[in-house]
């Protein structure tokens, strides 16, 4: 299997799974618990149809919409996603290019693995960074600083990972940062020896985000150490408010999923919120954030942009979804498995896909411009 025989998300996770070693591809692939929720991301567009209208003139499409004050060429983004270099030796370098032909965001991460800095000197296309609450409220405002300096335009602040989701494959296979692989993890690393070579012959692993702030080198800190040692379970509204303050700009809330805290959000001058289940990677049994987007709208559509991510793998997924009021959409496992598949011409595959099936999409339904959809176009069943 090629780059050129994939045509959909399946297609290229097929292809990255032959790539990756065992663990990598579990990390990508699997979620927290049961893994029902990451199941219903996707089903949950399913239980709902699309409506199209004809004969309204659309040889010219225009997908275009602005979110968070962003002119994006798309209605999706790259969500930020950790550890891209792993899944492929170009990780953030190749998404961030790629988004960049699109025309549309991608996210640089606190664990990702290239820095910041260097993604914003590269491309002008818009930049979202994810960071994480400290206990330490200097290195928070670091963070930030930082982030201004490098002409960010977009703050997201995760708040679905208060604690660890229960990765249960990761597990098994022992994936952890620096590995500690159990036998049948190293085993799996073994059988796939080309993604070894590329490893060791690229740029050495580094977190460029935290490395200033954290020892995160020599095995001293892991990854789940940081989680429960840096981060701060304590944080409240109060503390966000005041992060909002300091930054003065764009700033997003990830992991939204209630109506209160979707108030809370616009009360304290936030200006998006994502609605996320991180890819059911976190709490299983919580609501598609599709099935949670219209009650969310419909309280506060009106003062906020309302983003949503989780189970996107196509674009009639995507008109639903912004059928119902969703501003734009993030993907991650979609232009993951593209990347640890094939690397940057992986990405710009799956975007361009992508990008050709939104077209398709709403010119099958009667539309033009991404403010034509609407609930009119939507039954559930
Ligand atoms: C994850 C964290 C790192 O989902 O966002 O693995």
């Amino acid at each position: 299997m090629r780059l050129n025989d994939c045509h959909n998300f399946h297609d290229f996770r097929k292809l990255a799974q032959r790539r990756l070693p065992g663990p990598i591809f579990n990390y990508i692939d699997g979620a927290a618990d049961d893994e029902a929720t990451l199941r219903q991301n996707t089903a949950s567009f399913e239980r709902c149809d699309l409506v199209p209208n004809v004969l309204r003139g659309v040889e010219t499409v225009d997908m275009s919409v602005t979110v968070m004050g962003q002119k994006l060429a798309m209605p999706l983004y790259c969500s930020p996603t950790a550890l891209q270099r792993l899944f492929h030796h170009s990780g953030e370098r190749a998404v961030a290019a790629a988004a960049a032909k699109y025309g549309t965001m991608f996210g640089v991460s606190s664990l990702g693995t290239v820095s910041l800095e260097e993604l914003r000197k590269a491309h002008d296309t818009p930049q979202v960074y994810q960071f994480y609450f400290h206990r330490d409220r200097g290195l928070n405002r670091a963070m930030m600083q930082r982030a201004r300096e490098a002409g960010v335009e977009v703050m997201m602040l995760t708040v679905d990972s208060i604690t660890g989701g229960n990765r249960e494959r990761d597990k098994r296979t022992g994936f952890s940062i620096p590995f500690r692989l159990t036998l049948g993890g190293m085993y799996q690393f073994a059988i796939k020896p080309m993604w070894g070579i590329n490893y060791v012959t690229h740029e050495r692993f580094k977190l460029p985000q935290l490395d200033q702030h954290v020892d995160m080198s020599g095995g001293a800190m892991s990854i789940g150490r940081y989680f429960t040692e840096m981060l701060d379970p304590s944080m409240n509204w109060d503390d966000v408010a005041e992060m909002v303050r300091l930054w003065n700009g764009q700033f997003c809330l990830k992991g939204i999923m209630s109506v209160a805290d979707a108030r809370r959000a616009v009360e304290i001058g936030c200006t998006g919120i994502v609605l996320s289940n991180h890819g059911g990677r976190q709490l299983d049994g919580s609501r598609a954030a599709f099935d949670q987007l219209a009650e969310i709208v419909d309280a506060v559509g009106d003062r906020i942009d309302v983003i949503m991510d989780g189970g996107i793998q196509r674009g009639t997924h995507v008109l639903k979804a912004l059928s119902l009021g969703a501003k734009a959409v993030g993907v991650g496992r979609f232009y993951l498995y593209p990347l640890a598949a094939a690397g940057q011409p992986g990405v710009e595959r799956a975007l361009g896909l992508m990008r050709a099936e939104i077209e398709r999409g709403m010119k099958l339904m009667g539309c033009t411009a991404i403010d034509q959809l609407s609930r009119e176009n939507l039954r559930f069943r």
